[in-house]
């Protein structure tokens, strides 16, 4: 099939479209196709696996202490607003373009090649370091669960804590682990991820019923805390909209929610990946939108309903940073629960790991084989019929990331670059209605254009209550993603040379 549009002539450079009959038409290509094998159930479990994780377990008391108090609830409902718009837009893409690839893959069929790279190279950004993120925090509960048996990882390898620089060795591991996991298929992956769902929902679940039984109504006075100057919180660490609007930087109060909701979105992420899993879907019209929407649903619920319980359960000033579900526990005299909940979210966080890491090497893989990565790395496995070679270089390079770095800074970055994508992803909505009106699509965003325009609003917005200096990592990330694009992508774009592909690597 030709590359070009069939509907008049295709853009030309960099905003060249790829068309989405081509896009849908690599998919048969026999030694770039993936296997079909996934349900809308598989998809609601993998949402639900990658969704819950670092964010409920570790996030929650650290920004109900420090920015938001009980209203952190509110902040988690806020994230989901933003999410849920996303999620309408997602939806409808991924219907009408089901190709590895996520954001990437539409951008490409909409806006065109140089945005679709950026996208590409922004999701790079969420999948590969969120993972890293994850496996860092992973790392921890580990420890603390050796630690209560009596054993000790020496400073060295434990990671760096405080300035003081070591090796993560437990998160290292578990990346490379969970990178042979993945080589060896799907099927594989997606057993040991329903295992490891069951064990974390179950511990959510534990952890809203049981903890429910030691809320103290006191706890939840005052429920917005007052409004404080931020210690520290000047120059670049101040949130890009209190430098731009001359606000002394502070936390709580009404602004505080909004912080805090730019931050928690960390919980969140992971909803957009279902869509990356779509050309492995064997009903993608009918099963992406409910994988994406039903996981999300699910999701915030959890989310408001935990952050409520631990709220309840201690005086937010007095919540752990490092382990607050746990902690919360120890702190109303029941140390077996807080064994419990700590087992179960570092077998949560696992999972957490293995499909930020598997959306990467999809995105990865897709990038590849429109060439604007070597191909060489969209080869799939003859005998397990996954992208190998993209999984395993991308595996050993997270697993050196979560090995030297520490994840606060990380997880600012992993937000913008996933409000980036969503913002990309809900303006490709408006631009593929008006260029393929023809297009089937199997779920329809609804009241457009008023969806993907909020959609892009409230992106925008998160973005902003984000910090100046998680701005500036993610504009040099960007420039260096550009620079490369047009030093190797640009000229060996399939769309570039319009030729057939290169077969038999
Ligand atoms: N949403 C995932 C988490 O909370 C990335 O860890």
């Amino acid at each position: 099939m030709s590359s070009t549009r069939q509907d008049g002539p295709r853009e030309r450079g960099v905003f060249r479209t790829k068309s989405v009959e081509q896009s849908l038409a690599d998919t048969e290509e026999p030694e770039h196709g993936l296997r079909k094998s996934l349900s809308a159930l598989d998809l609601t479990v993998f949402g639900v696996g990658v969704v819950i994780g670092t964010g409920i377990f570790v996030l929650t008391g650290k920004i109900a202490k420090e920015n938001a108090g009980p209203s952190v609830a509110l902040a988690f409902i806020v994230a989901g607003v933003v999410c849920a718009l996303a999620a309408l837009c997602y939806a409808e893409f991924a219907s009408t373009v089901p190709v590895a690839g996520s954001a990437y893959t539409f951008g490409y069929a909409s806006l065109g090649e140089l945005p679709a790279w950026i996208i590409g190279w922004d999701l790079v950004l969420e999948l590969a370091l969120g993972c890293a993120v994850v496996a860092v925090g992973w790392s921890g509960y580990i420890r603390s669960l050796l630690d209560s048996a009596g054993a000790h990882l020496p400073q060295a390898l434990s990671g760096t804590h405080e300035g003081r620089f070591g090796f993560d060795l437990l998160a290292a591991v578990l990346v490379l682990v969970i990178t042979a996991v993945l080589v060896a298929g799907m099927r594989l992956s997606s057993l040991v991820t329903n295992v490891i769902v069951g064990v974390k929902v179950t511990v959510v679940l534990l952890v809203i019923v049981a903890g429910a039984c030691f809320v103290s109504g006191a706890n939840y006075t005052p429920f917005v805390p007052p409004s404080q100057p931020a210690t520290g919180g000047s120059g670049l660490s101040a949130t890009l909209i209190q430098l731009m609007a001359g606000f002394t930087p502070s936390n709580y109060g009404g602004t505080g929610i909004f912080s805090a909701a730019a931050v928690v979105f960390f919980a969140f992420i992971g909803f957009d990946i279902v869509a990356t899993a779509a050309e492995e879907t064997r009903n993608p019209q009918r099963d992406v939108p409910r994988g994406i929407l039903g996981s999300l649903a699910i999701c915030t619920l959890l989310y408001v309903a935990v952050s409520l319980v631990v709220t309840g359960m201690q005086k937010y000033s007095d919540l752990s940073t490092d382990a607050p579900l746990a902690d919360a526990f120890k702190a109303v005299g029941h140390p077996f629960f807080a064994d419990v909940v700590s087992f179960g979210a570092a077998v949560g966080l696992t999972s957490v790991c293995m499909i930020l890491l598997l959306g990467q090497s999809r995105v990865f893989f897709a990038m590849s084989r429109d060439g604007l990565l070597p191909r060489v790395f969209s080869r799939v496995h003859p005998r397990f019929g996954t992208p190998y070679r993209s999984t395993i270089g991308l595996g050993v390079i997270v697993a050196l990331v979560s090995g030297f770095t520490s994840i606060d800074v990380l997880a600012e970055l992993v937000n913008i670059g996933t409000l980036f994508a969503f913002v990309i992803v809900a303006a490709g909505v408006l631009v593929l209605r008006a260029a393929r009106p023809d297009l089937p699509r199997a779920f329809r965003t609804p009241w457009v254009p008023v969806v993907p325009v909020l959609s892009v609003l409230a992106s925008l917005w998160l973005m902003l209550n984000l910090t100046a200096e998680t701005w500036l990592r993610f504009g040099i990330w960007m420039a260096i993603g550009v620079v490369v694009y047009f030093a190797y992508g640009r000229a060996h774009s399939r769309l570039h040379a319009e030729r057939p592909p290169v077969r038999g690597r």
